[in-house]
């Protein structure tokens, strides 16, 4: 049989043509068959408002995406990091929809940024992005200080009406005064914001019992110590007398909440469950305890 196709140059050729066409429909045709079936679009997902938008187009201009993705694939690990508190929570089509032209990207040499909406406060990516490392020390990310600049605002309306995207007249006002760092903080604060889900998993109680097994440890109060002052500092201040976020030296609630607000996060302050693991937020908690209550 394949004797004889070698003998008739014609027939191998159309035949070959044949199995590549087969190959091209099922990997990018079919895609556009479901990638536009309108049950994919997420309901909470918006389109950009103009103050975003011009923050996208910066994003662009400054190459971000060389050094950062915008998408979470469907592994394990991407979703323990990226997507806390969910299993499923990698990236969906339905993200995508008002993304022209999409930022994927390739390459992680900063950590993705799909879902950076609502992790930070505004006022810590103001610092972060005018000197990274004031934030955090080992950053190589370069600064933006320089964004501080007024936003160009002339193409502002020509931009939304040619992706379609409904503005209004406030809004378009809105823009013109504001800073290129304006423009990008609330971009990113936009990015993966409004997944209904994300609502959903900060929302839900932690399962399992929240006993603090380190009560008055010594060795889980230096590790606390130690824990605190990598990963709270920043935001809470050398001393916990606050900063970004509130003093942390007066809490007066249960220990379990205290954990849980640490392990999941909330409004501005990230989540460190994921990250650190239970042990280590207990020893954080231990330590913040140490601080407050007794004295
Ligand atoms: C040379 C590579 C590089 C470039 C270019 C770069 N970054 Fe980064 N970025 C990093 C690295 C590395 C980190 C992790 C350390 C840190 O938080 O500073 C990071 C962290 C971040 C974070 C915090 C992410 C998190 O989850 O903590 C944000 C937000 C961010 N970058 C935004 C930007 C934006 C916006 C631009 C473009 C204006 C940009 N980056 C350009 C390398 C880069
Ligand atoms: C990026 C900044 C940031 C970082 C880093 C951060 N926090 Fe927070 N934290 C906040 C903000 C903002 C709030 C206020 C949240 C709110 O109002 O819901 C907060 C609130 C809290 C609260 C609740 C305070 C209260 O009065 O109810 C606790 C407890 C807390 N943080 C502990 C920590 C610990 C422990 C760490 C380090 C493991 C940490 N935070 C790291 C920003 C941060």
């Amino acid at each position: 049989m394949l004797d004889l196709l070698e003998k008739k140059p014609v027939i191998l050729l159309l035949l070959s043509a044949l199995v590549i066409m087969i190959g091209t429909a099922v990997t990018m045709i079919a895609p556009f068959t479901w990638i536009n079936d309108p049950s994919l679009k997420i309901a909470g997902v918006k389109p950009y408002t103009p103050l975003q938008l011009e923050g996208r187009d910066i994003y662009v201009r400054e190459g971000c995406n060389n050094c950062h993705t915008q998408t979470v694939r469907p592994l394990v690990a991407d979703v323990a990091r990226y997507a806390p508190g969910s299993t499923d929570g990698y990236s969906k089509v339905g993200e995508f929809v008002y993304d022209q032209p999409h930022l994927w990207g390739s390459r992680r040499t900063g950590p993705d940024l799909a879902r950076i909406g609502g992790k930070y406060p505004d006022a810590w990516h103001y610092k972060h992005m005018a000197d990274p490392q004031s934030m955090v020390p080992k950053s190589n990310m370069p600064g933006y200080a320089f964004m501080r600049q007024p936003l160009d605002s002339s193409l502002t309306e020509r931009k939304m009406k040619a992706l379609g995207f409904p503005y209004t007249p406030a809004e378009l006002e809105a823009v013109k005064g504001k800073t290129e760092m304006d423009a990008l903080v609330a971009y990113l604060q936009k990015l993966g914001n409004d997944i209904p889900w994300r609502k959903a998993a900060a929302a839900a109680p932690l399962v399992g019992e929240l006993k603090n097994p380190y009560t008055d440890n010594a060795s889980a109060l230096n590790e606390g110590k130690l824990l605190v002052s990598q990963n709270c500092a920043q935001c809470h201040g050398e001393e916990l007398k606050g900063g970004i976020g509130p003093a942390l030296t007066s809490l007066a609630r249960p220990e379990g909440e205290i954990f849980s607000t640490i392990f999941k996060g909330r409004g501005g302050m990230p989540a460190f469950g994921d990250t650190l693991g239970r042990e280590k937020v207990w020893k954080i908690v231990t330590y913040l305890g140490s601080r407050t209550g007794k004295k």
